[in-house]
């Protein structure tokens, strides 16, 4: 069975993007591997956490992955912090990866943007300790969106070089699980914009602890243009908020946005929005309510993640371990 890691930031509330990107399809590999899920509370102090959000935010982040569907028995779910070896890897990886390759990264440039001087050390060596996650455990498969490629083409290179520097065969290769439909969820104000946790406006995603209310004005709010919805896919080119819409629908259905069009095509979107936020409902009502029921029992989250973090420390402890001798450090 191939092992499975993957990562999210307990920043914020888990947006549609993180569900459709990213937390359904790790419920879904459950089936068939070993899995790994990690709430990685060291990258999200690489811009500024308030020291009590960032721990209630771990709670939160928790609840919607257990109402979502993760199995904390029979897989892992623990956050980053608790488990050293990721720390300890992450200061290897900072030695094998290379300047050149982290001043490619799209991320920090869109993160830090032309204020590039004044950001933590930390947002730019951020891939090296992703890295270092996913090869603390060996794992061969990483379920993230599409924003994340270019980070796991990194991870492989840094792998690569180990390997090659140390003349050892440590480190597997890794294979991004990227799911075809709802790779990218953009914002719901602004086509062009990926949805985040971050944005200043809440409008701009669904969350997911909104209530069936909240979703249907989210959705009648979202930004549209004046055309019905097109007949054919080639219809959505340079309609962003309208593409957006319709994957959104395609990826809640399960169905492709050519099959979508068939149904909704040359209605507005009055109608469309109607339909749009039926599935919606649909999907994420039921996991706000499991969360808030969750997160009235915070020592409950606080034990999962605790055994999941010791489970976690076994594999990787003796894996950082190998690295740090094979480096040369006196054991
Ligand atoms: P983050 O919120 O940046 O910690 O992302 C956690 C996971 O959700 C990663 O696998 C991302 O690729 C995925 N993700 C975040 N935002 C989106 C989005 N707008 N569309 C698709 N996937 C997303
Ligand atoms: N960088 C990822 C994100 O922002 C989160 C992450 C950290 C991750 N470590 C990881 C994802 C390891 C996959 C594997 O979405």
């Amino acid at each position: 069975m191939q092992r499975i890691f993957s990562g999210i930031q307990p920043t914020g509330i888990p947006q549609l993007g993180n569900y459709l990107g990213a937390i359904r399809n790790w419920v879904a590999l459950q089936a068939d591997h070993e899995c790994i899920f990690c709430l990685v509370d060291l990258h999200a102090i690489t811009v500024w956490q308030d020291p009590e959000a960032l721990r209630q935010q771990t709670l939160a982040q928790t609840a919607v992955l257990l109402a979502a569907g993760i199995d904390p028995k029979a897989h892992i779910l623990f956050n980053q912090s608790a488990v050293t070896a990721h720390a300890r890897l992450g200061w290897i990886f900072n030695c094998v990866s290379r300047l050149g390759w982290l001043n490619r990264m799209t991320q920090f440039k869109d993160k830090a943007g032309k204020d590039r001087e004044n950001h933590s050390a930390g947002l730019y060596v951020y891939p090296n300790l992703m890295a270092a996650d996913i090869l603390a455990y060996k794992a061969t498969r990483v379920p993230v969106g599409d924003d994340q490629r270019q980070h796991l083409e990194l991870a492989n290179d840094i792998a690569q070089k180990f390997n090659h520097d140390y003349g050892v065969e440590f480190f597997p290769a890794i294979e991004a699980l990227i799911p075809p439909a709802a790779a990218r969820i953009m914002s719901l104000r602004d086509g062009t914009k990926k949805m985040s946790k971050s944005d200043p406006s809440a409008q701009s995603r669904i969350e997911m602890t909104d209530d069936a209310d909240t979703i249907a004005l989210k959705i009648r709010r979202a930004k549209t243009d004046p055309e019905p919805l097109p007949t054919e896919t080639a219809g959505l080119q340079d309609r962003p908020e309208a593409r957006n819409l319709v994957d959104i629908y395609a990826a809640l259905a399960g169905i492709t946005a050519a099959e979508v069009l068939a149904r909704h095509g040359g209605e507005g979107f009055g109608p469309f929005k109607t339909a749009l936020t039926e599935v919606l409902v649909q999907a994420v009502v039921p996991i706000a309510e499991e969360t808030r029921r969750l997160l009235d029992a915070p020592d409950h989250l606080r034990a999962v993640l605790r055994d999941g973090a010791g489970r976690a420390a076994e594999i990787a402890e003796p894996i950082v371990s190998e690295a740090e001798r094979l480096v040369g450090f006196l054991k």
